[in-house]
Order: C-alpha cells, then structure tokens, then sequence
C-alpha cells in the first residue's frame, strides 16, 4: 500500500503557498518536485527541507509524453518504497498538469491519491489584466497551438509559451486570424512579488518584446464587439439568429 499526496505549489510567491500544502512538505515525508524551475523552491531551501526534482528527466527523454510517463512511473515505485510521499507541482494540480493527468487514470492496486491544491496562475493572470472570466475565458496550450483553439469572442489566455520558437509559432497564427496590429499581452511570473511583469504589445512584436521562459503567458482580449472588424462563425449564427427572429428581416423568416 502505497500513498501519494499531489501539492500545488500556487504561482510561485512563497506567500501564495497554502498552510495546507507547507504542512505537508514538512510532514518528514519525501518531497518530490516535477520540476525546481519555480521560485517557491527558495522556500525548500531557506527552511532546510529536502526535495529531489524531476527536471534531469526532461534533458534524459526526446518526447513530453516520455518524460510524464517515466514520472508517473517512478513515483508509484517511490510510494510503495517509502508508503507516503509528496509530489509538487507549480500552480493548481488539476490546470494543464499531464503528470498528474496520468496518474489520476491510473488505476494502480494499492495506491490512494489525495489532493492538497494550489492556486493557478489563472488566478495572478486575470488579476493582471484585470478581466472577469465569467464574460468567457479560454485556456489553450501554446505548444499543440492551432487556428481552431481561437475563440475571437472570449478572453484567451496561452500557456507554455516557454521558448522563442513557440512564442513565434503562435504569433504567426495569432496574425492570421487578429492581425499583426492587434494588442495582446506577454506576461511573465504572474503573482510573483518583485518580478511580475505585464507587457502590452502588438502581434508584430510578440516573440520580440520581453524575456520568455517558463513563466510565460500571452493573454488576448476578447475582439469588442462594437469595434469588430474580424468575426468567427458565432457571429454570423447570432446575426441569423436576430434576422430569423420576429423582429428579424420578413425575408429570412
Ligand atoms: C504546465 S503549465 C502548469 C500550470 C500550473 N499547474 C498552474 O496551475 O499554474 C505551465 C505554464 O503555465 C503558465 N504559468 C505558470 N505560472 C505562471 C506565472 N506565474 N505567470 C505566468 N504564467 C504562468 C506558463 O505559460 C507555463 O508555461
């Protein structure tokens, strides 16, 4: 019998942390980090509390998906080595975590799971902008980005944009369908005292604005839909639906 606790270790301001999830990493258990390229590590190490990370994991295997099965697979042998550990991961647990996607469908004998989340990055991100999402907020991942992610009609907001080449791949899609002048904004360390960082900029300049790594986000506006130039076929459906409608065209009836 085997137990893994999943931690979220919030955005990345120490403050952000839950007493919950500091609790559990001074429990004495193992602590096992996806990845220390995130700045609540300081924490681990102003306080003296032992981690190993997975991040030697991402230069050993070519593919993602290697690198999140060979995670899941060892940390189910660790939990039954050790019968409890943690296992942290930035932001929320359940927003974009394939690890924790995969060893929740995992329907191992002898292993419980239990959840102690984290706040998103979602969270810092609109708190930035300053939008509510209950007007539509879309979350797309910028590394299996296309043009049918894009929804012009709602905020967007593109994860993993953690290099230049993803960042220009997604600029040029975003150019196509917004067009190169339209204002976007690169945001880095959402949330994080000190180093957040929110930059305003046309589609042009996107991957030529601000620094990108692995706190990275783009976050689009949603097209006003006074001043729109672009539309998407939501837009033709509400238009038929007004022409069809009884105060709608006599012809289209
Ligand atoms: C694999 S996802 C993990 C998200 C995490 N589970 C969460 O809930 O915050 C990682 C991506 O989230 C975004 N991200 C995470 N923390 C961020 C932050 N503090 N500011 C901006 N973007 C962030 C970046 O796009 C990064 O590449």
């Amino acid at each position: 019998m085997g137990k893994i606790y999943i931690l979220g270790l919030g955005p990345g301001d120490v403050d952000s942390l839950t007493i919950g999830v500091v609790n559990r990493v001074k429990s004495g258990d193992k602590n096992y980090l996806r990845t220390e390229n995130h700045p609540t590590v300081e924490y681990f190490k102003n306080n003296n509390i032992s981690y190993k990370s997975y991040d030697y994991v991402y230069e050993k295997e070519e593919q993602f998906i290697d690198v999140y099965q060979y995670i899941v697979d060892d940390l189910i042998e660790r939990a039954k080595e050790y019968k409890v550990i943690n296992y942290l991961v930035p932001g929320s647990p359940l927003v974009a975590e394939k690890t924790v996607e995969i060893l929740l469908k995992k329907e191992e004998e002898n292993l419980e799971i239990e959840i102690l989340t984290g706040m998103s990055f979602i969270e810092p991100v609109i708190q930035l902008v300053g939008r509510d999402p209950v007007e539509g907020l879309k979350i797309i991942d910028g590394v299996e980005f296309s043009f049918s992610d894009i929804d012009i009609n709602v905020d967007c907001i593109v994860t993993q944009v953690y290099n230049m080449r993803v960042a220009s791949n997604i600029k040029l899609i975003l150019s196509e369908v917004y067009g190169d002048e339209y204002e976007v904004y690169l945001i880095n360390s959402a949330g994080v005292k000190g180093q957040e960082e929110i930059l305003p900029t046309p589609i042009y300049d996107l991957d030529r604005i601000g620094k990108i790594g692995c706190l990275t986000s783009i976050f689009i506006p949603r097209v006003d839909k006074i001043s729109k130039k672009i539309y998407s076929i939501a837009d033709i459906i509400d238009t038929m639906e007004i022409l069809r409608s009884d105060k709608g065209c006599p012809w289209d009836r």
